[in-house]
């Protein structure tokens, strides 16, 4: 499963990404920010940013959107208050330093999630796909923009041979898409590959929370027939 990206590894890598991460990164992964915002504008209501780092996206919402930042980083979150100062963004309405495994919002407080570049760096990706579920509303959307890898090829070798640099980069570059695949109560309505050369992936989730009940009744009723006896037990 690759290193283990505790909170403390993270929040170094990130003091050392935060100085050049506008210039770096942060530019590198513009075209998928800009996709999965544009998507966003066209929605209603309130918004969480989970992973929000130092906030590239937050001048590019539309103004009728509230909007909250959360992320781990305290270097990265004091850039994304500077750029909320600096422009005025009267739309964002807090910033907080919060793990994304555990979110302190009540449950289906957002009417949209979205968390960008995030997956790939955090300790334990189901937990927090969990956690973007709960907060999401019934109806409501959450977004994924990622780097998801490959198997086979060329990208996958890559990939793996970059697996053991995962605590300087501060991300894993080897992380397959089944990882945030799983939430029972979200049904995948959209997945786009993105620029630069596909290296990136928009995951658009629509939260269903029939789907969950759905599946326990399957599971309900499977538990609840009959096991099988042999001959003899059964007398
Ligand atoms: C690659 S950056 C992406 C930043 C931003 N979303 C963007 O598009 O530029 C990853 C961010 O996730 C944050 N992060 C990592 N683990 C986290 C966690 N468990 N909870 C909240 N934020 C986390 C990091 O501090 C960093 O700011």
């Amino acid at each position: 499963m690759g290193p283990t990206m505790d909170v403390a590894s993270v929040q170094r890598a990130y003091r050392r990404w935060a100085p050049v991460y506008d210039l770096t990164f942060g530019r590198i992964a513009e075209a998928g920010r800009l996709h999965a915002v544009e998507i966003i504008n066209r929605r209603k209501g309130s918004v969480l940013e989970v992973g929000v780092g130092t906030g590239l996206s937050l001048p590019r919402y539309a103004e009728h959107l509230q909007i909250t930042g959360v992320d781990l980083s305290p270097d990265m979150l004091g850039k994304a208050q500077e750029r909320v100062e600096e422009k005025g963004l009267s739309n964002v309405v807090g910033l907080y330093e919060m793990d994304a495994g555990a979110l302190a919002f009540e449950d289906e407080s957002f009417d949209t999630v979205v968390a960008m570049y995030v997956m790939t760096v955090v300790p334990d990706p189901e937990l927090v796909m969990a956690e973007l579920e709960r907060v999401c509303a019934p109806g409501g959307e959450v977004l994924l923009v990622n780097h998801f890898s490959e198997e086979e090829g060329v990208r996958g070798w890559i990939e793996r041979k970059m697996e053991p640099l995962a605590a300087t980069l501060g991300w894993r570059p080897v992380f397959p898409v089944d990882r945030v695949l799983g939430s029972a109560g979200l049904r995948l309505a959209e997945k786009r590959s993105l620029r630069p050369a596909g290296l990136f992936t928009m995951l658009r989730f629509v939260k269903q929370p029939e789907l969950v009940a759905d599946r326990k009744i399957k599971h309900d009723v499977v538990g609840a027939m009959p096991s099988y006896k042999p001959a003899e037990a059964r007398g």
